[in-house]
């Protein structure tokens, strides 16, 4: 097992997921090879819940930095989970369009996708030149 997958099915493990039950675990490596964090933590207000992806981001951000070079994100779907469309959006904004992102199962089925082929088309710092 890698030591993104370790570090990703091993936070799942704390996630706080009664409402949907459904677990998630994110691990980023860092520019520096630090791995960072993150599982999905809900709320009875629905809306306030936060995805694994970024807490892992806000973990990463908290220790000064701001640049991933990987990411694996892992939680007991059928299929590899696939990050939703806000994570996608968080993702770009600390990972270059090349990085890979590894999508698993707890079972072990991984899917690989970059951050590109995730977010076609990003709305990006470019747009803001006016
Ligand atoms: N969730 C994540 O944390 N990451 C994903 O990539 C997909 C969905 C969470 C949000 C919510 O707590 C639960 O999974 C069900 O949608």
């Amino acid at each position: 097992m890698t030591d993104l997958r370790q570090a990703a099915i091993a936070v799942r493990e704390n996630a706080h997921a009664p409402y949907s039950g459904f677990k998630v675990g994110a691990a980023l490596r860092g520019a520096s090879g630090t791995i960072y964090r993150g599982c999905n933590v809900e709320n009875v207000a629905y809306p306030e819940g936060t995805c694994a992806e970024a807490g892992a981001i806000a973990a990463m951000v908290a220790a000064g930095e701001t640049v991933f070079t990987e990411a694996y994100v892992v939680a007991g779907s059928p299929l590899p989970v696939t990050p939703c469309g806000g994570c996608r959006q968080k993702l770009a904004e600390f990972g270059a369009g090349d990085v890979r992102v590894t999508m698993a199962t707890v079972e072990g089925s991984e899917q690989v996708l970059s951050i590109a082929d995730l977010l076609p088309g990003a709305f990006d710092p470019s747009f803001l030149g006016g």
